[in-house]
């Protein structure tokens, strides 16, 4: 596993975390086994994956506690989120606090590396950094939490509104960005000035959906065809690899981490499973080289201006 610095944290993580939430949510989402989602998260940190994504809201958190009890707390990177808001409002500083309680006692641990606001929205920013900024900050200096983070609704965002104006201010140690092939217009919006500043960026939506097999990638063709993004005349979305990938010999998926890994300013790479073997084909295309330069400008030429996908289905 390569190892990258987190910016300015100093922390040490793999290239490629673990992530629990996503449509998968270690598998839990397609009810599969509670069993099966520590079998994933173990088999992560044997293959060195030592930075594991999670959040209050994805009822992951107790079985990665159930891991680090396993394996040591000191072999893992433990990054973990709170849902800010209840009834249109921010939580309470009590609730802040209880919340953080919680995430600890489901992780199995007295300190969280990285405590995200998450899925924060531009409306909800000027109030996070005015009632939970403070509060996130005295639970550092509690020694519950190390690094300060937050997220991005990339689904409802995908221009980065949020994002744009968090990158500006000195809150936040991490950022976790939505990047993938479809839609990199994180690069100057986000990402140029994560650089500047050394703030630590996780990527997450490396596949999602859309990118996970060339039936659904036909299906966005189809769409951005069908909207005017696309000329027709120019792509064949019935031969979505070919079209974009200029062939079939990389698959679709690892092309897919392969483009977010190389990204300057991403250190980490998420990546979302339930499933052992997609993260065993995960991990492996985090290591091939960067994608050629050929494919590089192809899907800069198909993508490059679009900043609506995610990544999800249309
Ligand atoms: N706002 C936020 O804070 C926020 C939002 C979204 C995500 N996140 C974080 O980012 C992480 C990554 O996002 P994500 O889960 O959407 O991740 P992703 O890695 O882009 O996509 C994961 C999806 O792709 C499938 N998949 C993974 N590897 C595959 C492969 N090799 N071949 C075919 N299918 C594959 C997974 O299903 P299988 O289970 O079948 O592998 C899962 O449904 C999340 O888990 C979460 O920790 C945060």
């Amino acid at each position: 596993m390569d190892y990258v610095t987190l910016g300015k944290t100093g922390l040490q993580v793999s290239v490629l975390g673990l992530g629990s939430g996503g449509h998968s949510r270690l598998g839990t989402r397609r009810q599969q086994s509670d069993d099966n989602a520590v079998r994933v998260v173990r088999a992560a940190v044997d293959a060195g994956v030592n930075l594991i994504d999670s959040s209050e809201a994805y009822g992951t958190e107790h079985l990665i506690g159930r891991v680090v009890r396993e394996v040591g707390r000191d072999k893992l990177i433990l990054s973990t989120k709170l849902a800010y808001a209840v009834e249109g409002r921010c939580k309470t500083p009590t609730e802040i606090e209880r919340s953080v309680d919680q995430s600890l006692h489901h992780l199995h641990t007295d300190v969280i590396d990285i405590y995200h606001v998450h899925a924060a929205t531009v409306e909800d920013y000027p109030q996070i950094v005015a009632k939970v900024v403070p509060v996130l900050h005295r639970l550092r200096e509690k020694g519950k939490l190390k690094f300060i983070g937050i997220t991005e609704r990339f689904t409802r965002d995908p221009a980065h509104h949020m994002l744009a104006r968090a990158v500006q201010d000195d809150y936040w140690d991490v950022l976790m960005v939505g990047f993938n092939l479809l839609n990199p217009s994180a690069r100057n919006l986000i990402l140029k000035t994560a650089r500047q500043k050394q703030i630590g960026v996780l990527g997450m939506f490396a596949v999602r959906q859309a990118l996970i097999n060339p039936e659904n990638l036909r299906r966005v063709l189809h769409a951005l065809v069908d909207e005017g993004y696309l000329d027709s005349a120019e792509i064949d979305v019935n031969q979505p690899l070919k079209s974009v990938l200029l062939g079939d010999d990389i698959p679709l998926a690892e092309a897919a981490y392969r483009f977010c890994r190389y990204e300057p300013g991403i250190h980490s790479v998420l990546s979302g499973t339930g499933s052992t073997a997609h993260l065993a084909e995960n991990i492996r295309a985090i290591h091939q080289p960067p994608l050629p330069p050929d494919v590089l400008a192809r899907l800069e030429s198909v993508f490059g201006g679009l900043n609506h996908l995610s990544g999800e289905l249309p």
